[in-house]
């Protein structure tokens, strides 16, 4: 019998995306379409239903969607050209380049050319600076979430210890940026940790992002914990099929852990509520600056109502 409470990630989710359609619904009134320009380089096909689920969820919530597919032999000056001209397009407020780009591209090149205040990933460097000088910026979705589903469970998180597993510049550094924002003692573990289970187990949060199925079980967790599975790996469920699971071994954390976000339904749909919220605070940050638009709005705190 499993103990822990299920963080449902879906309802989470679409409580965000109501208020997001709402913040929408305003812009609209006040004469701005927010859209959302997400670029697709080559044809992976798990970047292929991440860049699908992406483009239904903005169309839904009623912000304009722009899909940029480019050919897997794209080269990094054609990619270039196209963020260029995404920046320069006033009608634009948002710009994603899914990753992992193909090889003869540089990423970071990539990501330090799109306007900081479009960069709805929070990837470029001035927001990852911001983030960590704690200052307001365009937070990393997924991260993102997690605090979000954190704060819902768990109130005020002043004072508790975090830990990280895995230090991703998508998912770890900025997850240990927000904790540390909200006033947590943060440990960051890697592959090179030494003692890594020691010092999970002393956590009373516990952040899982590393890309390997099941690797964090019971023994890795304090009684009470609360734990975020960010992963989300395919692997063979012995009947000839293929079967979506975390980086957490659930069946035995759940019986040990407070609460536990599951796989499917957990970190998942929160990451694109929190794509449309960052598309929504960009929309709202370009109108602003505008001449004789919409007076300035204060960023989107990262709470939800519990
Ligand atoms: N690939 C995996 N996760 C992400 C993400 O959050 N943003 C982008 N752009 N690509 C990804």
């Amino acid at each position: 019998m499993s103990a822990a409470r299920m963080i449902d990630g879906r309802a989470a989710a679409q409580a965000l995306l109501d208020e997001v359609a709402c913040d929408v619904a305003a812009l609209r009134e006040a004469g701005i379409e927010p859209c959302l320009a997400v670029v697709l380089v080559g044809d992976d096909p798990a970047s292929d239903v991440y860049v699908r689920n992406k483009v239904r969820r903005t169309r839904e919530v009623g912000i304009r969607s722009i899909e940029e597919r480019l050919d897997a032999h794209t080269c990094e000056a054609a990619l270039l050209a196209l963020i260029a001209r995404l920046n320069a397009d006033p009608q634009v407020h948002g710009i994603l380049v899914q990753l992992p780009l193909p090889a003869q591209i540089d990423a970071a090149a990539v990501l330090a050319a799109i306007d900081p205040h479009k960069d709805v990933d929070g990837f470029h460097r001035d927001n990852v600076g911001r983030l960590t000088l704690g200052e307001s910026s365009l937070v990393p979705c997924t991260p993102q979430g997690c605090l979000l589903l954190l704060q819902q469970t768990l109130g005020d998180l002043a004072g508790k210890h975090a830990v990280v597993v895995g230090r991703s510049n998508i998912v770890g550094k900025p997850m240990a940026a927000l904790l540390l924002n909200a006033h947590c003692s943060v440990s960051v573990l890697h592959s090179r940790s030494t003692n890594a289970r020691e010092l999970c187990r002393s956590a009373d949060i516990v952040v899982v992002a590393v890309g390997r199925a099941g690797c964090v079980d019971a023994s890795w967790i304090k009684p009470g914990a609360v734990v975020i599975d960010v992963g989300i790996n395919r692997v063979a469920d012995g009947a000839g099929q293929t079967r979506l699971t975390g980086d957490v071994d659930h069946a035995s954390v759940a019986q040990v852990a407070a609460a536990l976000t599951p796989v499917p339904g957990g970190v998942g749909p929160m990451t694109i509520a929190c794509l449309m919220r960052n598309t929504v605070q960009a929309a709202r940050h370009l109108a602003a600056s505008l001449p004789a638009s919409l007076p300035a709005s204060p960023p989107i705190p990262l709470t939800l109502a519990r």
